[in-house]
């Protein structure tokens, strides 16, 4: 079909996530056609560096050979079945691929579909767990302000990203919201943690959350984070030693630790998952985007044997789990994740990616002389640049300038997709991007950043 037909067809009927149609009332949305590696291409042939990694699930780069494969043989096989009182043999494999790789204790695996769903798995099992082996005190979920985890009510509960939830405030749950370990605007107004390096914090951020855990110590059902990198509420990277700490008060007054790994799973920060870089096992861990290397929607919550136990029971003691989607488990989609696996291990990728990772993190920090670049942040292959209007006292841009939005827009022109997040623009970048790709990448940011800059007089 006609490009201009698409696109104008796309106007008339189709309303995009998190997207403010009116924006593009005198645009076009970006008409993407194929993709290949770390490129997409559009409707018109021009390329583009997936620098967000497709809304951060795409690992290997796309239509990976290996993971193709995989899917094609199930294609004739078996594609979709129920998963109450049948299985079959992906869920089963993969299950046993990823217990291969997390820590003994996490071996009972609940799929479902998509990053929201394995968060909520997670919040309706540990809940659940109270009562079924009789405690109904802990009903309290503890969370981050600027934490995100899904735009179900559930996981919008525990969210803290103001604009996302502002407007459902009235249908969402209570939970306990401390302020995040957001370095650069310390909620202790300390200076940077930085290890090994100058003046150092003691993680007072960390004493604020214990204060306000231990008041309701006994009320508390589970701490749910996102492990050293909060994604949307704007690229923020927290010292490990934190997340070590969050383990011991969790230990200390009996509560759940849940980990969204979500975003941060299958290799993006360096490590497999990001619970690694501080040796710290959670209750729940919860998976999707990258498991399939980002090709098809999947997740699963990954749990203990204890917890598992507490619902396993004659069924009319009434703790059973209910709760299950209809794609639980696909079966195309556990191949595509264990042809991820495959290309883990055929392509030795954590080991290659911690070259790339060390690249991108030493490289990315020439960015903080530019012009309105207040704080550069960034783990494995992730790289975060928050825009101010002062650099000297951090004073942010007034929304109204959409400074990131001007970004975005700019960095099109120069072949990046650098959605941002209000005015922290970040790379998010495939594993499979080589540091060759990684400096050109930098530096059209650094063009793109400058131009805007320039526009908008600072
Ligand atoms: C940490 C985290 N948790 C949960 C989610 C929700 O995942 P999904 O969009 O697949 O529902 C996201 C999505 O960005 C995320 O970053």
């Amino acid at each position: 079909m006609d490009l201009g037909l698409l696109l104008s067809l796309d106007k008339k009927l189709i309303w995009h996530p998190y997207t403010q149609m009116k924006d593009f009332e005198q645009r076009d949305l970006l008409f993407i056609d194929r993709a290949e590696g770390v490129y997409l291409y559009d409707g018109y042939g021009k390329r583009y560096f997936d620098t967000i990694s497709s809304w951060w699930c795409i690992i290997h780069g796309h239509n990976h050979p290996t993971i193709a494969e995989r899917i094609r043989k199930q294609l004739g096989r078996l594609d979709q079945i129920h998963f109450a009182g049948t299985t079959h043999e992906g869920p089963i494999g993969l299950a046993q691929r990823l217990k291969e790789i997390l820590p003994d204790r996490l071996c009972k695996f609940f799929y479902s579909d998509n990053g929201s769903t394995a968060v909520e798995v997670a919040l309706k099992m540990s809940f659940q767990y109270w009562k079924n082996i009789g405690v109904d005190n802990r009903q309290l979920f503890v969370s981050l302000e600027r934490g995100y985890h899904g735009d179900t009510l559930g996981t919008m509960s525990l969210g803290g990203v103001p604009a996302f939830e502002g407007p459902f405030s009235h249908l969402t749950f209570d939970s306990l919201k401390v302020p995040a370990p957001y370095c650069y605007r310390c909620p202790a107004g300390l200076e940077r943690y930085e290890p090994g390096k100058g003046r150092r914090c003691s993680l007072e951020c960390f004493d604020l959350l214990e204060d306000r855990v231990r008041q309701r110590a006994d009320s508390v059902c589970a701490v749910v984070v996102e492990p050293l990198l909060m994604g949307a509420g704007g690229m923020l990277v927290y010292p490990e030693g934190y997340l070590t700490r969050l383990r011991g008060l969790c230990d200390d007054i009996g509560a759940h630790l849940i980990l969204d790994e979500v975003a941060t799973g299958f290799g993006r920060t360096g490590k497999m998952f990001a619970f690694e870089h501080a040796g710290v096992i959670p209750d729940f861990l919860c998976l999707s985007k990258g498991i399939t290397g980002g090709t098809l929607p999947l997740a699963v919550t990954v749990t203990t044997r204890h917890v598992f136990d507490a619902f396993y029971a004659d069924y009319d003691q009434g703790k059973t789990f209910f709760h299950g989607h209809t794609f639980t488990a696909n079966p195309i989609c556990t191949a595509s994740a264990l042809g991820s696996l495959d290309v883990f291990d055929r392509e030795d990728v954590l080991q290659v990616v911690s070259d790339r990772a060390s690249f991108l993190q030493k490289e990315k920090e020439r960015l903080l002389d530019l012009p309105m670049v207040g704080d550069v942040r960034g783990i494995g292959m992730v790289a975060a640049f928050e825009l101010v209007m002062d650099k000297d006292d951090r004073k942010p841009f007034d929304s109204k300038m959409r400074v990131g939005w001007q970004v975005y827009l700019e960095g099109l022109k120069r072949g990046l997709i650098l959605r941002p997040l209000s005015d922290v623009i970040y790379l998010f970048l495939p594993l499979c991007t080589t540091k060759a790709q990684i400096g050109t990448i930098l530096e059209a940011t650094a063009d793109t950043i400058k131009q805007v800059a320039k526009r908008v007089g600072v």
